[in-house]
């Protein structure tokens, strides 16, 4: 059900399961200082609340998941934190890859990874390569994402794709930028932990007609009865689209 504002609305509809499920993980650094521990500490404990969202997601028929693991922003924080998240990401994608491809789970990574170091390059490469063919959940990473970057990078491929006259400029719709994002699908619901209100230069254009869960839970406590919490909120909303909630109703009789 990743729609658009073409997408027809269907009885039933808010019965289903989100089409595509986007985390904002935030609150590892607090975790951690609650517990006398350095920043790190959080992000290890962090790993594994990533595992038990994708086997939810995957035992929940979500079609995708896509976690924001490293922000265009993150590269303000102290070195040792980076290299540290760093050295994690390769640990965490040495380790899953298996776990992943014999899961049928897609692995993918968005964003500018061109500043990661050679080795996670490589560790990101081979999990892609490794669960290519795989038709279950869609797992995506956001990785040095942001959502401006991903608008402009869009943006730069339009440019592109007219001076080689592909494209004109009256081609030029909503559906044409969508189709050159990192991200093509729209989110269905965002989850954020941590308790903020904000999106965080997130997914910012498929984020358009989300439904937003907040939890005041920090990701490393985050488990599947938050995730629970958040589908059974996104099963109660009526997603209107732009239309009102009377014409909604009108279209499910
Ligand atoms: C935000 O918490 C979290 C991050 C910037 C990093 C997220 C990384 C992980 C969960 C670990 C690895 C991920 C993968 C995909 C293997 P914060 O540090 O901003 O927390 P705070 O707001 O409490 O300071």
């Amino acid at each position: 059900m990743s729609g658009n504002l073409n997408t027809p609305i269907r009885p039933g509809d808010e019965a289903r399961v989100p089409g595509h499920v986007a985390i904002i993980m935030d609150g590892n650094g607090r975790w951690a200082r609650q517990r006398g521990q350095i920043r790190l500490a959080g992000h290890r404990a962090g790993v594994k609340s990533v595992r038990r969202a994708i086997e939810f997601a995957g035992r929940h028929g979500i079609g995708q998941l896509t976690l924001f693991a490293f922000s265009s922003e993150n590269w303000k924080r102290p070195e040792t934190e980076v290299s540290g998240l760093m050295e994690l990401f390769s640990w965490a994608l040495s380790n899953e890859t298996k776990h992943l491809a014999e899961n049928n789970i897609r692995f993918r990574v968005v964003g500018d990874i061109s500043r990661f170091p050679e080795n996670v390059r490589s560790a990101i490469a081979e999990a892609e390569k490794a669960t290519a063919g795989n038709t279950g959940l869609r797992l995506v990473i956001a990785a040095n994402y942001g959502g401006r970057w991903d608008i402009a990078s869009a943006a730069r491929i339009l440019v592109r794709r007219a001076r080689a006259g592909e494209i004109s400029e009256d081609d030029v719709s909503e559906d044409l930028v969508t189709a050159s994002l990192a991200v093509t699908d729209d989110v269905d619901l965002l989850i954020r932990t941590g308790g903020e209100r904000r999106i965080s230069n997130f997914l910012l254009w498929q984020l358009a007609y989300s439904e937003i869960y907040i939890s005041d839970v920090l990701w490393p406590d985050f488990d599947s009865k938050v995730f629970q919490t958040a589908l059974d909120y996104y099963r109660g909303r009526e997603r209107r689209f732009g239309r009102t909630s009377e014409q909604v109703q009108e279209r499910r009789l």
